[in-house]
């Protein structure tokens, strides 16, 4: 069906696998119950996939691929335009599962759709953007031709912290690309991070088998989709852990393959002394606690030069104290809910720590169900937990940097690379510190959350290997074939 004779009734039916382009059960005994993180409400279930179906996924995507990749690049940009399309025109429907699912903000439903969105779009440019070369041989008389092939078959593991993007921003260009996928959302949002946009790409008329959505636990059907046969690329966004074992399993296994990893991060936030103290307040406060700090590219650590230390600690303090925090529906909620139960223990086990190791908390609250409210802290040394490790919630700690070279040091003591951001109202020193950082990604005057669908997005060090967005995730998801001709016959020496 095109987008023009869209159904715009509620999708439903999300109790099912997508599997071969059919709704189907899942085979397994288990059963994912997926519920809304603010206020537990069982939203739907759904019986997990066994390795048997996994296999279906595969065949299938396997034989949809070879006649995807023989379309016109027009016929598969148009599929992409429809799915652009689609997420207009479903918007509410959209970010309504965002908020009941994953515990968004109304603000970062908001956000994420627009940058989902955005990546179709580029997405769609992409069947044109395709060349190939033709270089000259040092053999005499031959010709060298270089072709950008489609990759095959590219299996997808996403994250649970913005689903609907991090799962978009892989799939849109391989399908544009000519790939087929099969996906593995995570257990925690299977619907926007996989079975939603099934649906839309469906919609959007897709030919059947060329994306697969298999719900199944990573931890039981996750070295499966990693080390079958089929996929030529794995590409994972999650934690760090879980994506070196994804990596060993890709290169150690009978079936070599390329792996694309996008990992935790623990973005440095740093003031220099000349900055504008009022919008680095702002930005740290929104950089810090949008989706309650639960983004990879969220500020993880505050370092703030010696001079404006004092200054900024009671502004940023006075303005987190007005955030509003609860419900995620409301319109005027800043922060919400955590998205289980495990990462609200592992936050009060942070909070625990961070005074354990000396540090002072200046702001609390009580935590309520999943609902963590801000916490700050002061007196942070890059020794401490808070600053080594991935935070991963509305928890912060600000240290306090001697000068600018200390700064820079504090910023790129970490074995993640991944975002980072300065402030400063002189460009030149700006960029100077920028490129001293060792990270993916760099932002002067603003926060290190930022994501543009035609810039490299990805991290260095523990934080990844490859890069998402523009030409960059065009070469990612596909492969070079040098194939040469001979004109005239060679003279071989024997
Ligand atoms: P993970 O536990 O790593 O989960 C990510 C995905 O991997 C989920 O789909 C998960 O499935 C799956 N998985 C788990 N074990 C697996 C295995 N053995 N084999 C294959 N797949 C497996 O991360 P998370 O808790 O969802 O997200 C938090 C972490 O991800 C943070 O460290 C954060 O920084 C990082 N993250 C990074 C980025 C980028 S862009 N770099 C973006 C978002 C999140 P189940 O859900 O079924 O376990």
């Amino acid at each position: 069906m095109s987008a023009n004779n869209t159904n715009t009734s509620a999708y439903s039916d999300f109790h099912l696998q997508y599997i071969a382009g059919e709704w189907q059960k899942g085979k397994d005994d288990s059963v994912n119950t997926n519920t809304n993180p603010y206020n537990g409400d069982a939203l739907v279930k759904i019986q997990q996939a066994t390795e048997v179906q996994l296999n279906e996924a595969y065949e299938a995507a396997s034989q949809a691929q070879q006649e995807w990749a023989k379309q016109t690049p027009a016929a598969r940009a148009a599929v992409l335009y429809n799915v652009v399309n689609i997420l207009d025109q479903r918007q509410e429907e959209i970010i309504d599962w965002l908020i009941k699912e994953s515990g968004s903000t109304r603000i970062k439903a908001t956000v994420e759709l627009s940058t989902a969105r955005a990546i179709t779009l580029e997405a769609a440019t992409f069947p044109n953007r395709v060349h190939g070369e033709i270089r000259p041989s040092n053999t005499p008389d031959k010709e060298n031709f270089i072709y950008r092939e489609p990759i095959g078959v590219v299996a997808v593991i996403s994250p649970w912290n913005f689903p609907l993007h991090l799962t978009q921003r892989s799939i849109a260009p391989a399908l544009a690309l000519g790939n087929a996928v099969v996906l593995k959302p995570a257990s925690d949002t299977p619907v926007t991070g996989g079975l939603l946009l099934a649906k839309v790409f469906e919609e959007a008329g897709l030919p059947k088998g060329l994306l697969n959505v298999v719900v199944g636990s990573g931890s039981e059907i996750g070295d499966a989709i990693v080390e079958h046969k089929t996929p030529s690329l794995v590409s994972f966004t999650g934690s760090t852990s879980v994506g070196k074992h994804i990596g060993e399993l890709a290169n150690g296994g009978d079936y070599i393959k390329k792996v694309a990893l996008e990992l935790g991060g623990n973005s440095p936030f740093v003031v220099l002394k000349d900055a504008d103290i009022d919008q680095a307040v702002k930005a740290a406060a929104f950089g810090k606690f949008l989706h309650q700090g639960q983004i990879c590219i969220a500020i993880n650590r505050i370092i703030i030069e010696d001079a404006l230390y004092d200054d900024f600690v009671t502004r940023f303090l006075e303005h987190v104290k007005t955030l509003q925090v609860g419900d995620p529906d409301k319109m005027e909620t800043a922060v919400g809910p955590i998205i289980n139960e495990k990462q609200v223990k592992s936050l009060k086990d942070k909070i625990a720590k961070a005074q354990e190791e000396g540090a002072k908390m200046i702001l609390s609250g009580e935590i309520e169900g999943q609902v963590v409210p801000p916490h700050i802290f002061t007196d942070v040394t890059r020794e401490m937990d808070l600053s080594r490790n991935e935070v991963f919630g509305p928890l912060v700690g600000i240290i306090r940097a001697k000068d600018e070279d200390d700064a820079l040091s504090i910023a790129n003591d970490s074995m993640y690379g991944l975002s980072s951001a300065v402030f400063t109202q002189d460009l030149a020193k700006g960029l100077r510190f920028a490129r001293g950082i060792k990270a993916g990604m760099t932002h002067i005057n603003d926060i290190s959350v930022n994501d543009d669908s035609n810039a490299p997005f990805g991290g260095e060090k523990n934080s990844g290997i490859g890069r998402f967005n523009g030409e960059w995730v065009l070469e990612e998801f596909t492969r070079l074939h040098w194939i040469s001709v001979q004109h005239q016959p060679r003279e071989y020496p024997f």
